[in-house]
């Protein structure tokens, strides 16, 4: 089927142009003033919208098994909720369980995505270490195109790594040509927080951010800086939170450290004071790690943004509907973390970035696809308009508005954080791979269209940073 977009401004992270865009097939085939419609083509009028590559979100967790239950949202309904959103692309994360092998986990989560009805592809966990997980990294990258891998610095007891695990697999990814992605949180401190809180008698949500302050997060993203400093290999912060974190993230940047940062949307809107709201269930529904933090931090944040200094936005999407959320009724430790939001990520971007004149069009394009798509090794075949590359597409409205509500929404969850939310900007089409998946408010995503997008390693890149911190190390005495 091809398909010509006309009379749009084609926005990429470098510039505005008024162009159509002619695509055949799943790829974008031609860029120009006044295309011609070929015979047979569809044609969407994209007066008065930008023409954009379709988001990216980086961090997603689709029907993931956590906490004693599994998130809501599966592959097929996440990825059609995402298309809905303007999102055609998302990385979610294959988890083992400590002990199980990486590729059997990386095989299952593979098994899990064929319903998906938009492109994927996974970060693997490193949850453990044995002389198996340091040979299947090399599988994963050389042979099944993964070029990161997750360390979950919280969550003691079930899947958090502990500094010789981090120092294990950041060696072994610096070999490979990998990123080190990591949740920063000093799980051992978190542990004992929340034992202190709860035997307090604090038992409902408003204990969870009391047991995990910034400064946990702001430890735990200094100390695998300097590990991967000291390693030589690149790293990736996930859903950096608050200025405690940013700190660090800014002072290794500014001594030419190779680390990136993402911060979810979620954590630029929404402050700390959700925990203490009467009703337990909404309190509930805002449990996440990390928590979500007071205002000033949210302003951090967005100066980061503009500065450089946070690189791609996420959602973090991990759905748990209310009587899973009620599994912590009487201890906010045993309520499962995670919020949704991927449908709704490109639109609070839009509409607190652009319209309040943080972010210019180019630089949302940059922070919620086109930085993924370099970070991650996809681009120019995602995350770029450009002639030869995927036509994940949408095509935007800036006038248009919606009202944020679990009543409208296409996510399959019973709560949306952002519920109220006014906001003006929306896909009025999104295109997954060229085919018309989003259309005047109706979705049209078919189970299983979406296909697993390989991200090979980037071994000569990286291999720079390597030989930086190589040359640097000592030589023997000769005596
Ligand atoms: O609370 C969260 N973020 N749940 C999902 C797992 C994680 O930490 O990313
Ligand atoms: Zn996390
Ligand atoms: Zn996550």
């Amino acid at each position: 089927m091809a398909v010509i977009i006309k009379g749009g401004t084609v926005v990429t992270a470098d510039n505005e142009t008024r162009a159509d865009v002619y695509v055949e097939g799943d790829t974008i085939k031609a860029i120009g003033p006044d295309l011609d419609a070929p015979a047979g083509a569809r044609v969407i009028d994209a007066g008065g919208c930008y023409v954009m590559p379709g988001g990216i979100d980086p961090h997603t967790h689709m029907e993931l098994p956590f906490m004693g239950t599994t998130a809501s949202e599966d592959f097929f309904t996440g990825t059609s909720a995402a298309a809905a959103g303007g999102t055609t692309m998302i990385i979610d994360f294959a988890i083992p369980n400590p002990g199980q092998r990486l590729i059997e986990a990386y095989d299952q989560w593979r098994s899990w995505a064929e319903k998906a009805a938009c492109d994927y592809s996974f970060h693997v966990a490193v949850t453990w270490w044995d002389e198996t997980v340091h040979a299947d990294m090399a599988t994963l990258a050389n042979e099944r195109g993964v070029n990161s891998f997750k360390h979950f610095m919280a969550y003691k007891g079930a899947i958090m790594c502990d500094d010789e695990v981090l120092v294990n697999s950041f060696s072994r990814a610096a070999e490979l040509g990998a990123l080190c992605t990591v949740h920063a949180e000093n799980g051992e401190l978190v542990w004992q927080l929340q034992k202190r809180i709860y035997e307090k008698g604090i038992t409902g949500p408003e204990g969870h951010p009391l047991s995990r302050p910034p400064e946990v997060e702001g430890e735990a993203a200094n100390r695998a800086i300097r590990i991967a400093e000291v390693l030589g290999v690149p790293l990736y912060l996930v859903h950096t939170s608050c200025e405690d974190a940013l700190e660090a993230v800014t002072r290794a940047r500014l001594e030419g450290q190779r680390v990136f940062a993402e911060v979810l949307a979620q954590h630029l809107v929404i402050d700390d004071s959700v925990y203490r709201h009467e009703d337990w269930n909404y309190a509930a529904h805002y449990v996440m790690s990390p928590p979500f933090r007071p205002k000033h931090h949210q302003e951090a944040l967005w100066r980061g943004l503009q500065a450089g200094m946070l690189h791609t936005t996420a959602t973090d999407h991990c759905c748990f509907c209310t009587p899973q959320k009620q599994m912590g009724k009487d201890d906010f430790r045993k309520i499962p973390n995670g919020t949704g939001g991927v449908e709704d990520r490109m639109a609070v971007l839009w509409h607190h970035g652009v319209n309040s004149g943080k972010l210019t069009p180019s630089e949302f394009v940059a922070v919620t696809s086109t930085n993924c798509a370099r970070i991650f090794n996809l681009y120019p075949k995602k995350g770029a308009v450009a002639v030869g590359a995927d036509a994940d597409l949408v095509v935007w409205d800036p006038k248009a508005t919606r009202r944020i509500s679990v009543e409208t929404h296409h996510q399959n969850i019973d709560f949306n954080i952002f519920e109220g939310m006014e906001v003006q900007g929306v896909p009025a089409f999104t295109l997954s791979r060229g085919r018309v998946v989003w259309a005047d408010g109706q979705l049209h995503t078919e189970r299983g269209t979406g296909r697993y997008v390989n991200r090979p390693c980037f071994a000569p890149y990286w291999a720079a940073q390597h030989k930086r911190n190589a040359a640097a190390e000592p030589t023997p005495v000769k005596r």
